[in-house]
């Protein structure tokens, strides 16, 4: 094993099942002391217990690992990274993939499915990290995760209230991204596809079977090691196949003085995605904004500012 984590302390969250079993059993075989967060409750985030933490820890220690429970609710941020701290004095990694689904189309949808969605994914990873976050800024070191979806990214019939909640995450990461940056603190976040407790209501039982959460695990833990420079991206594992998604921006037109009629008219160019491009951050989209301000200006100041004419694309 050439990628190790000696020294290193991670906090997985929702470690207790799933995907974030593997994510702790592989890392604690790898040398990382785990704190192994699991609140134990069922799927739809209701009820709590200490057994499923329990469990992972002790198949970890069995292994020759070390590990170490916390069995609150990732709300608490608090409390797990103090449990990190009171057990193996420092934090390095955070994992934030606890999870619970509340599916329900929109029509039907109580505050309660929205509340508690946003609860666990949204406030659950902000309160682990901005619990852990001195400690690594201090230390001029840390490895984070958020666990997005395809949700997220595609939105999901009957998933309104989840999707919102693992875009949020996204933006949350990047943002991480370039705060942390001159702290060496690496954001980045994934879309997991796995059989799990949470997938086996949505998925047949075949493909349940079939995507093992292990196809996952190398991806994040990968993601987590020194080694790693990528920031504030975001990485897609499922059966196997690893990858990673990125927005890109079609040229587009500029229209000076442009009425709603002259969008219409150039529709199909403002939405052509040929020569798309990727822009890397707001300050890149603003400067070219900018850019196009001043094209204006100079034209008009030339004269032939009047009309809609194509200063672009
Ligand atoms: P899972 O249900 O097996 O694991 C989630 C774990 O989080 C459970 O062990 C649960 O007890 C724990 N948990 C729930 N609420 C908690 C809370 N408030 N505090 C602490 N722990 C809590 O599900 P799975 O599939 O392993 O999901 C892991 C993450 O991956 C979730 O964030 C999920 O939304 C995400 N995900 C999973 C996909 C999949 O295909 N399995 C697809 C896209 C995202």
């Amino acid at each position: 094993m050439t990628l190790r984590f000696d020294g290193k302390v991670a906090i997985v969250t929702g470690a207790g099942g799933g995907l974030g079993r593997t994510y702790a059993v592989e890392l604690a075989k790898r040398g990382c002391k785990v704190v192994v967060n699991d609140l134990g409750g069922d799927r739809h985030g209701t009820s709590s217990s200490s057994s499923m933490a329990d469990k992972v820890v002790n198949e970890i220690k069995s292994a020759g690992g070390q590990a170490v429970a916390n069995y609150d609710s990732v709300e608490f941020g608090e409390k797990i990274v103090q449990t990190a701290i009171s057990n193996f004095g420092r934090v390095d990694i955070v994992i934030n993939n606890a999870g619970i689904l509340r599916d329900t189309s929109f029509q039907k949808m109580t505050d309660l499915d929205w509340d508690l969605i946003f609860k666990v994914h949204v406030k659950g990873a902000y309160s682990v990290t901005r619990a852990a976050w001195p400690y690594l800024r201090d230390q001029k070191y840390g490895r984070i995760i958020v666990t997005a979806s395809n949700a997220g990214v595609h939105g999901n019939f009957g998933q309104a209230n989840y999707a919102a909640a693992k875009s949020a995450l996204i933006g949350f990461a990047n943002t991480l991204a370039q705060e942390g940056a001159k702290y060496n603190i690496i954001a980045n976040s994934i879309i997991p596809t796995a059989g799990s407790r949470l997938t086996e209501t949505v998925m047949p039982q075949n493909l349940v079977d079939a995507l093992k959460p292990d196809y996952v695990t190398p991806l994040v833990t990968y993601l987590v090691h020194e080694s790693v420079q990528d920031t504030g991206k975001l990485f897609e594992a499922g059966a196997g196949w690893y990858g990673t998604l990125q927005y890109y921006k079609s040229k587009g037109k500029v229209i000076s003085n442009a009425t709603a009629d002259d969008i219409a008219k150039n529709w199909d160019v403002i939405t052509n995605m040929a020569g798309a491009e990727y822009i890397g951050s707001i300050t890149e989209q603003t400067g070219r904004l900018v850019e196009i301000l001043e094209q204006h200006e100079s034209s008009a100041n030339s004269g032939s500012g009047s009309g809609s004419g194509s200063t672009g694309g």
